[in-house]
């Protein structure tokens, strides 16, 4: 237990106050894709750079960026600072009404988007950009169908989350949506029978042409996909997939939505994740872009759908029929101007590719190496997975697809008690730290994953 709190805040008070925030949440909160009386969830008391403190006031390192959004780490003080000062400046205001913040937002936004994804419309998160972007693609192309891709998540609400590709679909799912959904790459559990990355990804683009084709092509609106699926799994396509998706799209007349909510601004090492994608030929330019989370690092709830020119012109002289209350909110766009100039002043993009390459890969490898219960890691930047696995040779998972295990909750609680906040999916461990996350604190998680994993390890055949 550490003396005293980030900010010289009182442990003793603050760990009182934290008593009281649970019972009221265990009496009036109700809780995001739960079973209200069977959780215990954990206070958190503070938090700082690459650290939270629970309600006991243990330090936690988190390894998980809360869901995944502190991309510049906790509290950063030009973050906060951004957000005080814009409260006394301007705290809220309309929509139609020009502001500074959401001026520059949009600006930095469209600066670091590729192509001509020139013109940004803000949302209050990931789901409700999915929404519009989906709305401008069936206003644009006159289509309704949207096709995705499984093992992908796009949002909970009614259309995301029917366009979401995992299990969180099927409680909601209404199957009138018009949504189709195809199978991308992913070699490990390749349901192509592919034994390389260059047969996976030519089988996935023959997967996705012929869905084209049967479905019709003249009623698609859209091909939705995350450039680097997140929460399912953290997949990175293989060479020429994403430009393979990009050419079947323009073949066909299909709007390309490329969702970064999860692994845009730093996450994999890049300002995109599509950035990954660019092959000989140029960079991959979908039509839309989706992002949330990174873009301020959740201080203040944003989201947004970075538009192309094409798609930008089909509004020109027809209104857009959609809309916010607190589109671009000052607070929310102070933030993300103060977030993404830190992350250019500080080259925290360039650390997230550097701590990936130098650090989490490598020792994640090693990690691999010494426990059975490891399948296989995967990820780049701040952006990894290992899959656990009951036995290495038929790759049962060490989890159900859907659902949890007495091997994942054990691991888990390992980390926690050793000082390790981790996000877990199912049979998932995914290591997904703040894209500030130093060296030290790198390897410090580490050695405490490579701890726990020993846990997995007793389940395994
Ligand atoms: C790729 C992706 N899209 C959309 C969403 C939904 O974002 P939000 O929870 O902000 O609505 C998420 C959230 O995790 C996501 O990872």
């Amino acid at each position: 237990m550490s003396a005293s709190l980030p900010g010289g805040r009182d442990l003793d008070q603050a760990i009182a106050e934290g008593r009281r925030a649970y019972e009221l949440d265990r009496k009036h909160v109700f809780h995001s894709w739960s079973a209200q009386a069977q959780i215990t969830p954990m206070t958190i008391l503070a938090t700082e750079g690459s650290y939270v403190w629970d309600g006991d006031g243990n330090r936690l390192l988190d390894f998980s960026s809360q869901l995944v959004n502190t991309n510049v780490g906790h509290q950063h003080p030009k973050v906060v600072a951004a957000i005080a000062a814009q409260a006394h400046k301007l705290a809220t205001v309309a929509p139609q009404y020009v502001n500074d913040a959401r001026s520059e937002a949009a600006r930095l936004v469209a600066e670091r988007t590729p192509g001509d994804l020139n013109r940004v419309f803000f949302t209050n998160g990931g789901a409700d950009a999915v929404e519009h972007a989906v709305r401008m693609a069936r206003l644009h192309t006159g289509k309704v169908k949207v096709l995705s891709r499984y093992r992908g998540y796009h949002g909970g609400t009614d259309l995301a989350v029917n366009l979401t590709g995992d299990p969180r679909r099927f409680a909601s799912d209404r199957g009138a949506q018009g949504v189709v959904h195809f199978n991308g790459p992913f070699l490990y559990r390749s349901v192509f029978y592919s034994t390389t990355e260059e047969q996976e990804c030519e089988r996935a683009l023959d997967e996705l042409r012929r869905v084209i084709e049967l479905e019709g092509p003249g009623t698609i609106a859209a091909v939705i996909l995350e450039s680097i699926p997140g929460t399912a799994g953290i997949m990175v396509p293989p060479p020429g997939y994403l430009a393979g998706v990009r050419a079947l799209c323009d073949e066909f007349g299909l709007v390309m939505i490329a969702d970064e909510v999860m692994s845009g601004f730093g996450r994999s090492g890049k300002w995109f994740a599509i950035e990954h994608g660019a092959t000989e030929a140029g960079p991959v330019v979908p039509d839309l872009i989706t992002f949330a989370k990174g873009v301020n690092s959740g201080y203040v709830p944003l989201g947004g759908v970075a538009i192309s020119e094409a798609i930008a012109a089909t509004f020109a002289d027809r209104a857009y029929p959609g809309g916010l209350t607190y589109s671009g909110h000052p607070l929310a766009t102070a933030a993300a101007v103060a977030t993404l100039n830190a992350m250019a002043d500080e080259g925290i993009v360039e650390n997230a590719a550097r701590v990936g390459a130098e650090v989490i890969g490598p020792g994640l490898a090693e990690i691999a190496a010494r426990h059975r219960s490891v399948g296989e890691v995967r990820g780049t930047g701040v952006f990894w997975a290992l899959e656990l696995v009951k036995d290495r040779a038929t790759r049962e998972p060490l989890a159900p697809y859907g659902g949890s295990s007495a091997a994942l909750n054990e691991t888990v609680a390992a980390c926690k008690k050793a000082g390790l906040l981790p996000f877990a999916n199912y049979n998932r461990i995914h290591v997904v730290p703040p894209c500030t996350v130093s060296d030290d604190e790198a390897r410090a998680g580490l050695e405490i994953l490579d701890d726990a994993l020993s846990v997995a390890d007793a389940y395994t055949d």
